[in-house]
């Protein structure tokens, strides 16, 4: 596809940006003219995307981080501000969603380890960036929630989601909160919240790698279940979340801070019946 260079001259730091919805927004931004740093914990699959539109001509460069550690956010934007000198767009992505069969099933350390993913990252990844924005007079941060995150989370197959849930409405409220905090202070900086719905990526596949080993990550069931609980009938594509990003990245939201954007086939306005199609 053509450039047509919405986010030209940007400088974008994308994490979680190696797989599913991280991955397409680190291509749709290079596309639309930004210069972008992924990040992620896999570093195999990071580096193979960067590659990979670096031979396409993007500007796509990838760095090795996990999102908990406040040592690597340090070193991470220390070498956006070296190479690059600015940053306009962090979108804070890297997520994981642990389902357990029961909230009582849940450990401790399940728990702690969603928040550490889901919001300490988000978190440390506004505390390292602002100041790198700031420098220059402004940008954009999406922080990447869910429809999880706006309304409570019913079971998945089976699976409870409430821990995940609890994450992504702290991160809508995070989001909103730093939006004020920053027009207070007049920084040039607007803040919005994203909220996919059921996007087919490799989240839904993921066995369990948590320490305890007692969650899992959400049941494969993307497809089946969006048939059944999304108005539009399928799941979303995640270049259909790219799309969203790009316009909050764009200078085409100059107007927008505080909002959510879902992106979820109308899964949060309610339920449809669908009428069976004529032949
Ligand atoms: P994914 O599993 O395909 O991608 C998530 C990426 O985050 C992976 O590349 C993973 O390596 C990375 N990651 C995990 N832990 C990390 C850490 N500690 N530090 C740095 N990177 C880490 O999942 P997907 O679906 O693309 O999810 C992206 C975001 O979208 C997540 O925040 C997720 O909660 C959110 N979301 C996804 C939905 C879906 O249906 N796929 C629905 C609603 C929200």
């Amino acid at each position: 596809m053509e450039r047509s260079g919405q986010v030209r001259g940007k400088v974008a730091l994308v994490t979680g940006g190696a797989s599913g919805i991280g991955a397409a927004i680190v291509e749709l931004l290079a596309q639309e003219g930004a210069t972008v740093v992924a990040t992620d914990i896999d570093e195999l699959r990071g580096a193979d995307l960067a590659a990979r539109l670096r031979n396409a001509g993007r500007e796509v460069i990838f760095l090795q981080q996990d999102v908990t550690s406040e040592e690597r956010w340090i070193e991470v934007a220390a070498e956006v501000g070296k190479r690059f000198g600015r940053l306009d767009t962090l979108v804070s992505n890297a997520g994981i969603c642990i389902a357990v069969p029961s909230i009582v099933d849940m450990t401790l350390q399940d728990w702690r380890r969603q928040i550490a993913i889901n919001l300490d990252g988000v978190f440390l990844s506004v505390k390292h960036s602002l100041p790198l924005m700031r420098r220059h007079g402004g940008g954009s941060v999406i922080m990447m929630s869910s429809v999880a995150g706006l309304r409570g989370a019913t079971s998945l197959a089976g699976y409870s989601l409430s821990g995940y849930s609890a994450t992504k409405g702290a991160v809508r409220l995070f989001a909103k909160s730093i939006a004020m905090e920053c027009a207070q202070v007049g920084d040039g900086i607007r803040v919005n919240s994203v909220h996919p719905g059921i996007i087919d990526t490799p989240i839904w596949g993921k066995n369990s790698t948590w320490a305890s080993g007692a969650g899992q990550n959400a049941p494969n069931v993307a497809g089946e279940r969006a048939k059944s609980s999304t108005p539009l009938g399928r799941a979303g594509h995640a270049f259909d979340v790219a799309q969203g990003v790009l316009y909050l990245a764009a200078d085409a939201s100059r107007y927008v801070t505080g909002t959510e954007l879902a992106i979820d086939g109308g899964m949060n306005t309610g339920g449809v019946v669908r009428r069976a199609q004529s032949q």
